[in-house]
């Protein structure tokens, strides 16, 4: 089976490499490099040994991304490409629409003109919005509380919509919790740009010495040690779950939903800890107001994915932070080392 990764060169799309190639699939990855490097799709080949296409091409350009289709046999396409930061997304919105939205219609309108029938779309535990009670199954009613959110939930609702209109065709939407920890070999894993937005790098940052402590967003939340509380799955963990969703779901046209959570939520403290048991020191932490926009709690009910994918995550916060501090001690300044 021949499965097109869009994105395939961020991090959990490489990830997602990684697991499908050394399940014996063949890929074709497609990126821009906007937000990752060219390093990643090495190390991807390195660490499984195999080869694969890569097309450094925007999914706006629908001549380039043509090729791609005109070029290799298609079955199914994992569709992680996409601007994921929350923040900026609210100061250029605009951006954030065009790109992700804009993006899709052409991957998907190819697929259409090349008969090519599964996709399984990156979504979020953001389109849930503000959520009235955890843990969150997949009825829950959605909503978003910002553009990127927005992006999300109307790219699903696209999908719906084309799958009404096409008998053969099978979308499978995965809501994915908060993905951290990194690939075994310490050699691939997180490496955003700038200063890190999500609490993982920032703290893994901190443990390499780059940035001086831990901002913890809050500790007057209706939580047992008042900060946020969320379902951190490993990497590794969320990419088997892609596996499962193309095996399971491939060639059954209609819309499949999944939570792709562990169900466990941690605080912002009880991660600091378990980071600082990883890396073997104290890390350096201050209390500072709630950053407008996050909720108290957001922990997945991930029965569902269970019961119908076979999947389950298995890896804990332990492993998570073991895992993402090998890759950050390795590579204090990421793929640039
Ligand atoms: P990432 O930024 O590391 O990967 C996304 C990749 O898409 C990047 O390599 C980027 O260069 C590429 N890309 C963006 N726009 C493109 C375009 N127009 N054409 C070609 N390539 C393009 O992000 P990630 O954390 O790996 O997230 C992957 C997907 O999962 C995204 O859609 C994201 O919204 C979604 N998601 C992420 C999280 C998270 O916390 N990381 C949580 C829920 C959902
Ligand atoms: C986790 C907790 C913060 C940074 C975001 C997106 C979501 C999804 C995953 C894509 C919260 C606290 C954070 C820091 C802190 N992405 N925090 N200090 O906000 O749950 O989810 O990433 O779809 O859509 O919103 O993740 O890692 O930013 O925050 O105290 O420096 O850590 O308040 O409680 P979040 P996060």
């Amino acid at each position: 089976m021949n499965i097109l990764v869009t994105g395939g060169a961020g991090y959990i799309g490489s990830h997602t490499c990684v697991e499908l190639l050394n399940a014996g699939y063949d890929i074709v990855v497609v990126d821009n490099l906007d937000n990752s490097n060219i390093k990643a799709v090495e190390t991807v080949k390195r660490i499984t040994g195999k080869d694969f296409p890569f097309y450094e091409y925007d999914l706006l350009d629908r001549e380039k991304l043509e090729e791609v289709f005109a070029d290799n046999k298609i079955d199914a396409v994992i569709h992680f490409a996409g601007l994921k930061a929350v923040g900026e997304s609210t100061q250029i919105p605009l951006r954030y629409y065009h790109n992700n939205i804009t993006g899709s219609l052409i991957l998907m309108e190819l697929m259409e003109k090349y008969d090519v029938n599964n996709i399984v779309f990156s979504s979020s535990a953001t389109v849930y919005g503000m959520p009235k009670t955890v843990p969150i199954t997949e009825d829950f009613p959605l909503s978003t509380t910002n553009p990127y959110g927005s992006t999300k939930l109307m790219i699903e609702q696209i999908m719906t919509d084309v799958s009404k209109a096409n008998p053969k065709l099978s979308v499978t939407l995965l809501r994915y919790f908060n993905p951290i920890g990194a690939h075994k070999s310490g050699d691939l894993g997180e490496d955003p740009k700038g200063i890190p937005n999500n609490l993982l790098p920032y703290v893994a940052q901190v443990a390499v010495g780059k940035l001086e402590k831990v901002h913890v967003f809050g500790n007057d939340y209706p939580t047992a040690d008042g900060t946020g509380v969320r379902d951190y799955i490993h990497v590794v963990d969320l990419a088997l779950g892609h596996l499962k969703a193309i095996e399971h779901c491939s060639g059954k046209a209609g819309v499949h939903i999944y939570n792709l959570g562990t169900g466990n939520g941690y605080s912002v403290l009880q991660i600091i800890d378990a980071f600082s048991k990883a890396c073997g020191k104290e890390l350096p932490y201050q209390i500072d107001p709630r950053r407008p926009g996050d909720i108290a709690e957001c922990y997945a009910d991930a029965t569902k994915a269970k019961n119908e994918l076979d999947w389950v995550a298995t890896r804990g916060i332990a492993e998570m932070c073991e895992d993402s501090w090998r890759w950050q001690s390795n590579h204090p300044n990421g793929f640039d080392d």
